[in-house]
């Protein structure tokens, strides 16, 4: 087994021009899903799975991320005043969570530059990636998995999930090979965005990876490629093709639950989803849904 892994790192500074307006003046990892923001998910996640030294990459709104993860004397004294125990205590929670960290990215030159920006922080152990607008469900556990398999096999470990074809010029799509494991493949290839019908496969990159710190030296010697962006995809297909530099790429094969916040219609699914399953509002609001789906 390898060592025990601490850190996490969470992009947070693109653009998120898809979810304009609301992202003009707030990042889109601060969306609220049902009734918290998406990044609060994320951070959780990584806690759960014993990453708790948690590296945020922010972009030019940091203050709402910041800020959520902070004390709020205020507010606190006032819940406490008025004897809201229960607010009191949903409020100290994101404040208690992890060990947070931010760095600015600067300009948003794309997710590898984002990723390249935890260096300092990371320093020379292996570490997580989990994008900050992409939420797993809790039930359906996958970056434990992820990090048992980098502590097996010390390599590179990236997460893909089968879509449908119609959607692989959406994601980073792998070419890859089967392993004695059922859930893990050997990757041999990646393109970031195919176009349509140029697809390796349907088995699309999504946002949870297991780094060994080699990938900085290869982001850093990693030219702007689609998009002119700086991109993890590109470096991690450098790691790849070669398994003298890091041990090459493993994925793992997700088929759990995953909720895509940056794009309007996922995050609409996503909300209805967990709501549905939650105790407080799924009981009202799954009748009402069937009602109104019934008249559409
Ligand atoms: P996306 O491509 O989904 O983010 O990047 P975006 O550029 O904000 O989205 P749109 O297309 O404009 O709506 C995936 C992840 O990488 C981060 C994003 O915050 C997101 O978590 N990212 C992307 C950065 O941190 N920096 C970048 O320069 C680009």
């Amino acid at each position: 087994m390898g060592i025990h892994l601490t850190k996490a790192v969470i992009p947070a500074a693109g653009l998120g021009t898809r979810f304009l307006p609301a992202t003009k003046a707030m990042p889109k990892e601060m969306l609220p899903v049902v009734d918290k923001p998406a990044i609060q998910y994320v951070v959780e996640e990584a806690v759960d799975a014993g990453l708790s030294d948690v590296l945020v990459v922010t972009g030019r709104n940091k203050t709402a991320i910041d800020n959520h993860f902070d004390r709020v004397y205020e507010l606190e004294s006032t819940l406490e005043q008025k004897g809201k125990g229960d607010m009191l205590r949903v409020v100290n929670e994101s404040t208690a969570l992890a060990d947070m960290h931010y760095v600015r990215q600067g300009d948003p030159l794309g997710l590898g530059h984002a990723v390249l920006r935890a260096k300092m922080h990371v320093g020379h152990e292996p570490f997580a990636v989990l994008l900050g607008d992409d939420i797993i469900d809790a039930r359906d556990p996958l970056l434990q998995r992820m990090l048992d398999v980098q502590g097996q096999r010390n390599a590179t470990v990236i997460a893909l999930m089968e879509v449908d074809p119609s959607q692989t010029h959406l994601y980073g799509v792998a070419s890859v090979e089967a392993t004695d494991d059922d859930d893990v493949v050997k990757v041999t290839g990646l393109v970031e965005k195919p176009d349509p019908g140029k697809s390796p496969s349907n088995l699309a990159i999504i946002g949870r990876y297991v780094l060994r710190p080699e990938v900085f030296d290869v982001l850093e010697n990693t030219p702007p490629g689609k998009g002119g962006e700086i991109q993890l995809t590109d470096a991690l297909l450098t790691l790849a093709e070669d398994d003298e530099i890091a041990g090459g790429v493993y994925g793992v094969v997700f088929r759990g639950r995953r909720y895509d916040t940056g794009d309007k219609l996922d995050y609409i699914k996503a909300i209805v989803q967990l709501a549905c399953d939650r105790k407080d509002l799924g009981p009202d609001l799954r009748p009402w849904l069937k009602e109104f789906v019934g008249g559409l």
